[in-house]
């Protein structure tokens, strides 16, 4: 005999009743924009494998934030693809460096736009690693004093976040200690904090031509068979002074936000990476997929999952979505 005293299909019968009993809902407020700069004026270029996502000049860059603030997104990430790669990314600290101009120039037109920027060496060292490199080994210490400088520039520009995705042990309190002595005590820390060693990322390193020239990341990156690791490495971010953490990549990380989220009260983001993107595009592309209803999906995924800011390429995508709907 069928037991029916529960219907669990009666909260599913009408659009309405869907409505009212969903437990999570996307907003356009949950994304953040990365975006690419490169140097010049009234430039585009498409990246080869993340269709419809631009490297933009300046100038052009500040036509997206527009957009953006049009359709409700709050915040990018800034990242440079600097004509100039030295061995030590000394182009980074550059205080008329691309980035510095890029975030002076959209504070001032668009000074209610949250400015996130990325702390790490990669798209400014010739090898591509996000530090100092000496007889093939990735420096820490010394890595994190350029770290510490570069975000204090990055403030200096008018940055709201700074955001360090290099890894290394200890940058987390070194740059809030950096950033208050310099009188920066309002510029927030968003740490990459369970950054794994990832193969989601190529189509990013390929966007700012940013690939390791030799070995990998794993002695710094996380290894991806990892939980407990990563709960050590939130709570240690937290203790030096993150405001919020990241779990990245996020679509196949997803557990890792669930249990950081089960441990942690600090607003936790996800970064839905550039292999992630690619991979629903191309195969909307070939018509396997609905893309747009995947992304939807895998976007509401990470929010369910107990991310609250969501760092998207879809961004403008799903914003568009959701003033549709
Ligand atoms: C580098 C950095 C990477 C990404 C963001 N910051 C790549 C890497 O660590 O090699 C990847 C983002 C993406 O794939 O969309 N510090």
């Amino acid at each position: 005999m069928l037991d029916l005293t529960h219907r669990p299909r009666r909260l599913r019968t009408s659009k309405a009743i869907r409505d009212l009993t969903q437990e999570t809902t996307l907003h356009t407020s949950d994304f953040v924009f990365p975006l690419f700069l490169i140097e010049g004026t009234n430039k585009q270029e498409e990246v080869a494998s993340m269709p419809n996502i631009f490297r933009y000049s300046i100038d052009n860059a500040l036509k997206v934030c527009e957009e953006l603030q049009t359709l409700g997104i709050r915040a990018i990430d800034l990242f440079g693809v600097p004509d100039k790669k030295d061995e030590t990314g000394s182009e980074a600290l550059n205080p008329k460096g691309l980035i510095q101009r890029g975030i002076r120039a959209i504070k001032k037109e668009f000074p209610d736009l949250c400015v996130m920027t990325d702390i790490a060496l990669d798209p400014f060292t010739s090898h591509g690693h996000d530090g100092l490199v000496k007889d093939g080994k990735i420096l820490n210490d010394e890595t994190v004093e350029v770290l510490c400088e570069m975000a204090c520039s990055h403030a200096e520009c008018g940055a709201d976040v700074v955001a360090p995705s290099d890894m290394m042990d200890g940058r987390v309190g070194a740059i809030r200690e950096a950033l208050d002595d310099e009188g920066f005590i309002d510029v927030a820390i968003m740490a990459y904090s369970a950054k794994y060693a990832s193969s989601f990322y190529a189509p990013f390193r390929e966007a700012l031509h940013s690939a390791p020239k030799f070995g990998d990341k794993k002695t710094y990156q996380m290894n991806p068979a990892n939980s407990d690791e990563a709960m050590r490495e939130i709570e240690l971010d937290i203790s030096e002074g993150a405001d919020i953490v990241m779990v990245k990549p996020a679509m196949v990380y997803l557990d890792i936000v669930r249990r950081a989220r089960e441990r942690i009260e600090t607003p936790i983001a996800v970064y839905n990476v550039s292999g992630e993107y690619s991979m629903i595009k191309a195969a909307a592309q070939n018509g396997w997929i609905d893309g747009e209803r995947v992304m939807m999906e895998t976007l509401l995924s990470m929010k369910r999952a107990g991310a609250k800011l969501i760092f998207t390429y879809f961004a403008i995508e799903a914003a568009k979505l959701l003033k549709q709907s």
